[in-house]
């Protein structure tokens, strides 16, 4: 089969499409015939080597993608060849809280992605596909979706009539746009792009703030809540945009703490958390629970992932670069087969 893998050395130059033997799975596992992968900008990293720069090598990229059941291992029941499927981002979190051992079995590292035409997976890390969507939109869920589902529902208990704000137009935010407006909640979108921003009114934004020509979005958000702030802030900026979104979410309010586009390392007035109650809630993406349930109200409301732009699997490294140029616009996908 063909896969890409970071071989020797980091970097997106270094990245190599490479033909290696078919998986064959073993005791618990199955093998699913990828069709689809999704970029997030953790693969970004991980290619550059920047995400664990301990990571062994070589190792397939992606932690996202969806296909077919190719076969499965001795004493499996749970799924069978054919069924549609998506990997889930944490292979062994069904549920419950996070563990040391979830965090080892992420893929597209520590573990290998979805960046080939096969991949190996344990039989109780798939989940089914919502049927109404094609293998390049369900690609789209493992990661940014559930991490906007767990943010907003699971960690948030984000509920009509609530005001969400979401920073930027990624893939993690137009999931939060959707699933709030799926909610019943008024979601005010903040983008460095007025073009992004008409895109998003047209998926539901209730209100928009370009964060380039309006560097004080904090306080134009203020402003649109009636001096309130917003219930919950869907904060994918982290060091660079942290203490703004402290000052634009209400007294009382979440904070989902997601992503780190603009740093990591954040020096902080701390009383804007504790003399406001704010929660800040740390987001790990989601267990394979959180992930069906997310779905039965995909199917359920028929939603559709944004797919930004489709690519051939040759073209894996001008689909990274597009992502990092931060030109998207939702989810960036690469057709396997
Ligand atoms: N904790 C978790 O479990 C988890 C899960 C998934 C993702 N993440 C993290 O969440 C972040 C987003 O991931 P993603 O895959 O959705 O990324 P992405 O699709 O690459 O998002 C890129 C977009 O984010 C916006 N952005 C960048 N810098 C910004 C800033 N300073 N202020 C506001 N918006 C900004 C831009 O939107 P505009 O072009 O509209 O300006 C940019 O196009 C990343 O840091 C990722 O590592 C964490």
């Amino acid at each position: 089969m063909r896969a890409w893998e970071i071989r020797e050395r980091f970097g997106l130059d270094a990245l190599t499409l490479v033909e290696r033997k078919d998986p064959v799975p073993g005791p618990g596992q199955v093998v699913v015939r990828v069709r689809a992968a999704s970029l997030n900008y953790r693969d970004l990293l991980t290619v550059q080597g920047s995400y664990n720069p301990r990571q062994p090598l070589p190792l397939v990229p992606l932690s996202d993608g969806a296909g077919e059941v190719e076969s499965v291992g001795p004493g499996v029941a749970r799924v069978k060849a054919g069924d549609r499927v998506a990997g889930v981002f944490a292979q062994r979190w069904i549920g419950g809280r996070p563990t040391p051992e979830v965090r080892r079995s992420t893929l597209g590292g520590p573990l290998d992605g979805l960046l080939a035409e096969r991949a190996l997976l344990d039989a109780e890390g798939v989940v089914a596909l919502p049927e109404h969507l094609s293998f390049e939109e369900a690609a789209c869920l493992p990661c940014a979706a559930v991490t906007a589902w767990s943010a907003l529902v699971e960690h948030g208990g984000l509920t009509a009539g609530e005001t969400l704000l979401v920073l930027g137009t990624g893939g993690v935010a137009l999931f939060a746009l959707q699933f709030g407006r799926l909610l019943g909640a008024r979601v005010i979108v903040t983008s460095s792009s007025d073009a992004k921003l008409e895109r998003a009114r047209a998926l539901g934004a209730t209100d928009v703030v370009n964060y380039r020509t309006t560097p004080d979005w904090d306080k134009a958000v203020k402003e649109m809540t009636g001096g309130l702030g917003a219930d919950h802030v869907l904060e994918v900026g982290g060091a660079g945009t942290l203490a703004k979104s402290l000052r634009a979410v209400r007294m009382g309010g979440q904070v989902s703490l997601v992503g780190n586009l603009a740093g990591l390392d954040a020096q902080l007035n701390l009383g804007l958390v504790f003399m406001q109650g704010v929660r800040v809630q740390g987001v790990f993406v989601g267990s394979r629970a959180t992930f069906e349930a997310m779905n039965r109200a995909i199917a359920l409301h028929r939603l559709r992932p944004v797919v930004d732009r489709v690519f051939a699997l040759d073209e894996a490294r001008e689909a990274l670069q597009h992502l990092a140029s931060q030109q998207h616009f939702g989810k960036i996908v690469v057709r396997v087969a």
